[in-house]
Parts: C-alpha cells; sequence; structure tokens
C-alpha cells in the first residue's frame, strides 16, 4: 500500500470532531471536511463510499454477466483465456491491488468497463482509438513463478471511473491457474477528502427516484474532482492509456469526466459548478479548474477550449463558460484575492468576445466555432447569442463585485439589454413560436438556445416576451422520446447536458411537472437501466436507448467512449436543490437568496447547503390532501431573502400563519402565490384552505 501521511491537526481543528482516521490520496493532506453538514436519514442515498479503499461485492460470468458469487469469496481461474468478472456495485475509479495465488507461468490481465455491455477482456474506451487493434486493451501483471503474487496498477495507468473489472489468465500453460485472494481498490477521485461522504449539502423528497437522481448527479461530481496530475495524457496513446498529465496547479480540480476527458472544460462546468454547490460543496477543485484558463489565456484574450494538456482552442462558447464560471465560483465563495487576481484577465476575455458583436444586428458572430457537439456552430448562432447575454449579465456583478468604479456594470447591463433585443428581433420564429438556430430562416429550433433563453431571462416571465417563453416550453416539448429530448441541433442524440438548461428553463416559468417528467424520463431511464453504471449520470445517448452518443453523426468513435460519470450531466442536482425545495443564493455567500418552492407531484422535499456564512436549509411539506402546507427555512442570521409562497394544491384561497401566528392580512390566492422579504433564522410558515 500507498505510503500516507495522517490528516493534519488543523483539518481536524477545522472541520469537527468526529476524525476518520483516514488518509487522503498519495501523499496529499486532507484539507476536505471531514463531516456531513447536514446528516439525516437521506444519508443512504450517498452512493460514495465511507472509505477511500474499496472492494468488490460480487463476480459475475464473463459469458452472460450473470450473479456467480459474492466477493469476498472463492475466486479461481483456470486456463488461458478464462476470466472472472467483479462488480464493485457502482462507479469506482483509483488504482487496484491485487494478491493472488499462481500455478505454472502467465499473465493476469486488467480490463474496465463502466457498462455492463462493454465487459470483457478489452477495456472500454478511454482514449478514442478503435477497439480492437487499437484503443485502451488491457494491462497485465505476469508471473512466471507459482505462489502468491501482489499486483499494484502503476499510476500512470490509474482508471478513472470504472464499474466492473474483468480479472483473466493469459498463459501457454495448459495447468496455469490463478485464485484471486484479495482485491482493493485505492479511490483516485476527491484526492483531499478523507471521508468522501462528508457532503455539505443534502436533498430528500417524497420521491426516491429523485432522491437517487439528485445523488447519483453529487457521486459524479465527486468522481470528476481528480488528482491535479492525473489527467489523460495527450496525445492518446494509440493503445492503452495514460493519465498522468498534468492538468492545473493546486492539489484537485474538476474535470469533465472520470474515464475521459480528464481535461478541464469550462462548458461542463455551466452546470457543474452550480450542481457542486449546493451538494458536495467542493468548490476548491472548481477554483483551480477556473484559474487554470486564466493561466492559459491567450495573447487575444480568448480562453483554451479545454485546459492543459489537451488545451483545445477556439471555442467562442466555451470562453464565455469561463466567464460565467468565474461568476458562480465568486457568488458562491465571495472569494476576491481570485477576482482581483484574474480582473485584468477577466477584462480582456469580455474585450475579446464583445469585438465579435456587429453592427447592425447587434448579433455576437462566431468565429471560434467549437462547442458542446451540437452539429452546426458559427455566425450568428442563438445559443452562443444567448450565452454572451448570460455573460453581460453576470459580468456586471462581477463588476460592481469588483468594487469597479468606471461604469462597467452599467455599460455591460446596456449591452445585455441591447443584445436581448437584437436576440429577440433576428433570432424569433414568430409563426413557430420558438428561437431559430440563428438568424437566417432555418427550420432548426434548437433545444440549446431555447433552454437558454428561458433559463438565463432573453424572454424573462415578468415582461411582455413572458408569451415566448410559455410557447418555448411548449414546442420544446415536441423533441421528447420515451427515454429524453432529442437534441434537434445533434440528431438522434439525447444530451443530459443540454437538457440540464431545458429542466431548468421550464422551471425557471413554472412548468414544474415538465420538469420532473424529463427528468425521470432521461435520468431515471439512466438509473433504472441494468447496462448503466446505476451511480452516475452520463454524457449522452442515442434515441434508440444504446450509449453511442454522437456516433451518428460522422464521429469516428467506438460506442464504449461514451463517459458513464460526466458532470455536464448533473443538472438535476442543481434543479431540485433551487427549484423544487426553492432555495437559491442570489448574492454572495448567500447573503440574500430566495425560496420559491414548486410541488409539483410531490408531497415533501428539503435541501441545504453551506457557504462560510453559515447553513442554508429549507422544506416543505404538503398535508391534509392539499388543503394546507408547511413550509420552513433555516439560513444564517443577517442574509435577507424572498420568500415565495405557492399557491395550494387544493386550489383554494389559503390564509397565513409565520412562526406560529398569523400573518396579518397576507393570504395566497387561488391563482396568486405571495412573495415578501424576510430576514435570517430558522423560521416556518403554514398555509391553511380559509
Ligand atoms: C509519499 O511519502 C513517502 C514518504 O515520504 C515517499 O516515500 C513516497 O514516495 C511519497 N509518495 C508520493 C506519491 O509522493
Ligand atoms: C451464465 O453463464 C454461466 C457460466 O459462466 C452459467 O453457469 C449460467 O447458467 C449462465 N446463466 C444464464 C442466466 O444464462
Ligand atoms: C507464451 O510463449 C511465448 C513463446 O515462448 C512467449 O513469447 C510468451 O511470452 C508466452 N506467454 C505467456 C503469457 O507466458
Ligand atoms: C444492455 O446491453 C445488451 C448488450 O448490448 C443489450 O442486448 C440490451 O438490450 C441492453 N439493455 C438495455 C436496457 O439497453
Ligand atoms: C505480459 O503478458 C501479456 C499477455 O500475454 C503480454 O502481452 C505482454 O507482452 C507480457 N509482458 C511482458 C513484459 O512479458
Ligand atoms: C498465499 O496466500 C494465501 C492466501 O492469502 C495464504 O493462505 C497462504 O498462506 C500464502 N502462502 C504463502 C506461501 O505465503
Ligand atoms: C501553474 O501556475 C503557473 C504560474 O501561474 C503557470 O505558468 C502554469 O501554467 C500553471 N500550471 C498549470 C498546469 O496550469
Ligand atoms: C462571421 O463569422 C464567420 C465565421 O463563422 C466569418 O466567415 C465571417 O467573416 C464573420 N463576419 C463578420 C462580419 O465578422
Ligand atoms: C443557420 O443554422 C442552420 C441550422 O443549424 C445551419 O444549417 C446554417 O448553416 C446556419 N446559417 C448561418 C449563416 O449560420
Ligand atoms: C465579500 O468580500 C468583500 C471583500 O473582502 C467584502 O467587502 C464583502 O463584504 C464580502 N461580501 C459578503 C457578502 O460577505
Ligand atoms: C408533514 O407534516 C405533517 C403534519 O404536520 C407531519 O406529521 C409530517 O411528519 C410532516 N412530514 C414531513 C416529511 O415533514
Ligand atoms: C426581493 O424582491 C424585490 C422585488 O423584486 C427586490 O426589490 C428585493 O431586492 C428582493 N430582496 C432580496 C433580498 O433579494
Amino acid at each position: 500500500m500507498r505510503l500516507v501521511r495522517p490528516v493534519t491537526l488543523t483539518a481536524l481543528v477545522g472541520f469537527g470532531t468526529s476524525a476518520q482516521a483516514q488518509s487522503c490520496w498519495e501523499n496529499l493532506t486532507c484539507t476536505g471536511p471531514l463531516d456531513a453538514a447536514f446528516p439525516g436519514e437521506w444519508s443512504t442515498n450517498i452512493f460514495a463510499p465511507s472509505s477511500r479503499t474499496v472492494a468488490p461485492t460480487s463476480i459475475l460470468s464473463l459469458a452472460n454477466t450473470s450473479v456467480i458469487s459474492a466477493w469476498p469469496g472463492s475466486a479461481h481461474i483456470a486456463g488461458n483465456g478464462s476470466a472472472l468478472v467483479f462488480d464493485f456495485g457502482k462507479e469506482v475509479g483509483g488504482l487496484a491491488t491485487i494478491t493472488y495465488t499462481a500455478q505454472g507461468s502467465g499473465a493476469l490481465g486488467l480490463a474496465f468497463s463502466e457498462a455492463n455491455n462493454y465487459i470483457g477482456l478489452w477495456s472500454d474506451s478511454s482514449n478514442g482509438k478503435f477497439a480492437p487493434g487499437g484503443g485502451d486493451g488491457a494491462i497485465y501483471d505476469n508471473f512466471t513463478t507459482a505462489g502468491n503474487h501482489t499486483y499494484t496498477m502503476d499510476k500512470a495507468h490509474l482508471r478513472g471511473g470504472f464499474r466492473y473489472l474483468t480479472l483473466f489468465l493469459i498463459t501457454n500453460e495448459t495447468s496455469s491457474t490463478i485464485d484471486i485472494n484479495t482485491i482493493s481498490l485505492e479511490i483516485g477521485f476527491q484526492p483531499t477528502w478523507s471521508n468522501l461522504q462528508a457532503y455539505q449539502g443534502y436533498f430528500h423528497s417524497s420521491d426516491d427516484d429523485l432522491n437517487k437522481i439528485w445523488y447519483s448527479g453529487a457521486y459524479t461530481l465527486q468522481t470528476n474532482a481528480v488528482p491535479v496530475d492525473t489527467g489523460r495524457w495527450v496525445p492518446t496513446l494509440a493503445v492503452g492509456w495514460a493519465n498522468n498529465g498534468s492538468l492545473s496547479n493546486g492539489t484537485t480540480v474538476i474535470v469533465d469526466g472520470a474515464k475521459r476527458d480528464r481535461a478541464v472544460w469550462p462548458g461542463d462546468m455551466g452546470v457543474a459548478v452550480p450542481a457542486t454547490f449546493v451538494s458536495i460543496g467542493d468548490l476548491d477543485s472548481v477554483a483551480n479548474a477556473l484559474q487554470t484558463m486564466y493561466d492559459h489565456q491567450n495573447h487575444d484574450g480568448s480562453f483554451p477550449e479545454a485546459g492543459p494538456p489537451l488545451l483545445q482552442q477556439s471555442s467562442d462558447t466555451y470562453h464565455m463558460w469561463s466567464m460565467i464560471g468565474t461568476y458562480n465560483y465568486v457568488l458562491y465563495t465571495n472569494d476576491t484575492v481570485f477576482l482581483t487576481k484574474n480582473w485584468d484577465r477577466y477584462l480582456h476575455a469580455m474585450e475579446f468576445i464583445y469585438a465579435k458583436v456587429h453592427q447592425p444586428s447587434g448579433l455576437l458572430n462566431v468565429t471560434g466555432i467549437r462547442d458542446w457537439a451540437r452539429w452546426q456552430q458559427g455566425f450568428n448562432n442563438s445559443e452562443a447569442n444567448m450565452i454572451l447575454y448570460h455573460t453581460l449579465q453576470t459580468g456586471a456583478d462581477l463588476a460592481s463585485w469588483h468594487g469597479d468604479t468606471t461604469g462597467l456594470a452599467d455599460t455591460y447591463r446596456s449591452r445585455a439589454v441591447n443584445l436581448s433585443a437584437a436576440i429577440n428581433q433576428y433570432c424569433w420564429d414568430a409563426p413557430f413560436g420558438a428561437f431559430k438556430d440563428n438568424a437566417t430562416n432555418t427550420s432548426l429550433h434548437p433545444q440549446d438556445a431555447n433552454s437558454m433563453a428561458v433559463y438565463f431571462g432573453v424572454v424573462p416571465a415578468s415582461s411582455s416576451l413572458s408569451s415566448r417563453g410559455q410557447s418555448i416550453s411548449s414546442r420544446l416539448l415536441e423533441n421528447w422520446t420515451p427515454i429524453g429530448a432529442e437534441t434537434p441541433e445533434l440528431p438522434n442524440n439525447i444530451s443530459p447536458f443540454i437538457s440540464s438548461f431545458e429542466i431548468q428553463a421550464h422551471l425557471t416559468i413554472g412548468q414544474t411537472d415538465r420538469a420532473l417528467d424529463l427528468i425521470r424520463r432521461t435520468w431515471g431511464w439512466y438509473l433504472h437501466n441494468p447496462n448503466g453504471t446505476g451511480s452516475t449520470v452520463i454524457e449522452g445517448y442515442l434515441t434508440n436507448g444504446s450509449f453511442g452518443y454522437r456516433n451518428s453523426r460522422g464521429y469516428s468513435y467506438d460506442d464504449s467512449y461514451v463517459s458513464h460519470a460526466h458532470g455536464w450531466s448533473a443538472g438535476p442536482t442543481s434543479a431540485l436543490t433551487n427549484y423544487i425545495v426553492g432555495l437559491s443564493v442570489t448574492g454572495r455567500l448567500g447573503s440574500t437568496w430566495t425560496l420559491k418552492p414548486q410541488f409539483g407531484d410531490l408531497e415533501h422535499a428539503q435541501a441545504g447547503f453551506v457557504t462560510s456564512l453559515g447553513k442554508f436549509s429549507a422544506g416543505w411539506n404538503i398535508t391534509n390532501g392539499g388543503r394546507s402546507y408547511s413550509l420552513w427555512w433555516n439560513v444564517p442570521a443577517g442574509t435577507i431573502g424572498n420568500v415565495t409562497l405557492p399557491t395550494l394544491p387544493s386550489g383554494k384561497t389559503g390564509k397565513v400563519s409565520i412562526d406560529g401566528k398569523s400573518f396579518k392580512n397576507k393570504s395566497v390566492s387561488k391563482t396568486n402565490g405571495l412573495t415578501f422579504e424576510v430576514g435570517g433564522g430558522n423560521h416556518s410558515i403554514v398555509v391553511v384552505s380559509k
């Protein structure tokens, strides 16, 4: 086993008392929290293991993947090419150590797979090369003597994400056998946390599937927080794999996927960062990922599309996602040191992208045309314009947070207003009732731009454009299949990344049932898919239910290349907290917040998260068959929030009491909720039918 340093006393003092005497990855100092911020019955939904060292739970047959026996148990492999499959029961990743007793000579082979249907003597693909003949293959421990052997994977062969480990024997001797004695996997993700279950946020509701979906997003984000020296090596190997690329400074960094690409992709962080904040709360990994983008900013002000060692370039949309990521990070942390350090570079980035806005249209003309995998990008692409709108809005907040006195916030806000007008003028398809893919007469009405238009407020609910939002929400339904929304800008594909924006679009305008339906179809389908990991969220899949994301349009990847633990698909995790429980931060650190529940078909829901101001939590509970409900919140004193009481499910007028006393002259009408401003603390409200 690896030599490790125990957690430091500082970490113990800083984070609580029930310290487990566990250590972190390699010799890293443990800086993660030691205890969950909100212990409770929901913790049974946490997929993360209780220890940084884990073992498989069962043995499967290679022939048909049915369970042979539990593990630990007996595991005898005899003859060339024979194998046993070890199932960890969920996504894991790291370095395995295997002890075994051999007869004769030969090699112990190890092959890995995230999905059940790519189990075999050849690993699923993490390098994009075709198998067989190229691709990941297997790794071997060659033995020449009978007796006991111990094999530990070398660090470069760290396998970032898998559920199944196939152990097999390659030998020239008919009498050679292997008996597996022990298998232990040192978890390689979230390297600075000794307790992988020390979540800083939680969610719980009356719908167990939604609960598991929330926790599968959270666990995915944990598997995407990786040691900074375990990025995928570039150029990718033709055969085999190497995860020894340098990703960023610091110790831990958020990448796009556990198995691959194992690189910083800021577009993914548009979903992954809000979801991280409400669940595990690991913003150190986010800071290092963003810093790496600033450290590799180009001379023209553009950011790379992906961090090192890949350093993919030329994506205007991902450039803007780095800027939006900066906003989200500072919103959640108020890390003014980070903001000050990078402010000039942020301004340079803003100049770079805004210079692509041309008159007379006033629309952004995209020239860095790489993007999330949509089929077409460039010119006045609507999605890019929606992202620019959000970049300008968030830039205005950043400017005031930075203490800018040169009027930048006003400049950015008026640019956003002008851009919104231009988008609504040139990109809106009035007869159809949704945005086109760009300002030309195209019949493509994309899922990404339309979802973002509503979510980012290019068609605000509280304006004369509100009917556009409702029309978009209805039109989006036409893309739906029984297993998720087909994305028109990448036909035959379902993108849980873009669907993460779609669910938040429906929720933004109160289409709760649509959002919950789409979550259940998409993420529910994957969670229950017997070929999936049962514990994470997948990068994408095809409308025919196979995992060959993007393969229908000329990409030459092996179907097994898809990542089954991709943080960009974790949208339900933040959506359920921010919109269903309804608790979200609006000012830095939650100094201001909103609580605006949406009941949908649920009976109760609650959630919480932490900032340096303290713990924030809230919940609600429908009672008396919808004739009343209770709502509570417990947030730091000194903060201030807007609470919106929804209408009663019974459709009746409701009278309101707060902290046990009648809320004078306040009621919830049959059609309209009630919004009011409140201070922090621990409060509860009951609304009862009149
Ligand atoms: C961990 O520390 C031990 C003892 O100082 C050292 O031998 C070992 O090489 C270190 N491992 C790594 C990965 O740095
Ligand atoms: C699966 O294969 C094993 C042999 O590895 C066999 O014993 C078992 O009957 C098979 N099960 C099914 C359901 O086909
Ligand atoms: C099998 O025999 C060949 C030829 O002697 C040798 O090159 C090879 O390494 C052997 N393979 C194993 C797994 O022992
Ligand atoms: C799982 O994979 C197998 C093998 O590819 C396939 O036959 C089966 O239909 C898949 N199951 C689902 C639910 O997709
Ligand atoms: C170990 O065994 C594997 C499988 O037979 C073989 O491909 C590889 O070349 C062997 N490695 C060494 C160093 O002998
Ligand atoms: C080999 O390992 C097995 C299982 O751990 C153990 O029972 C046995 O005593 C070991 N043999 C030797 C020679 O160390
Ligand atoms: C680490 O920081 C230095 C100094 O800012 C920078 O030059 C270097 O590129 C960074 N390394 C990585 C991997 O981002
Ligand atoms: C707009 O972008 C396209 C590439 O997407 C480029 O060919 C064209 O010259 C640009 N137009 C202007 C006015 O910059
Ligand atoms: C507009 O969008 C359609 C659909 O994506 C695409 O085929 C067309 O090339 C785009 N035109 C311009 C000028 O961007
Ligand atoms: C954020 O940090 C700045 C600078 O330290 C401070 O002035 C401001 O009050 C902080 N905001 C909050 C909400 O704590
Ligand atoms: C909901 O409220 C009822 C009545 O106050 C209470 O008995 C029940 O425990 C609550 N349930 C939850 C999940 O809060
Ligand atoms: C509450 O909403 C009102 C109206 O939109 C707004 O003026 C006020 O600033 C909000 N308060 C907080 C704490 O966000």
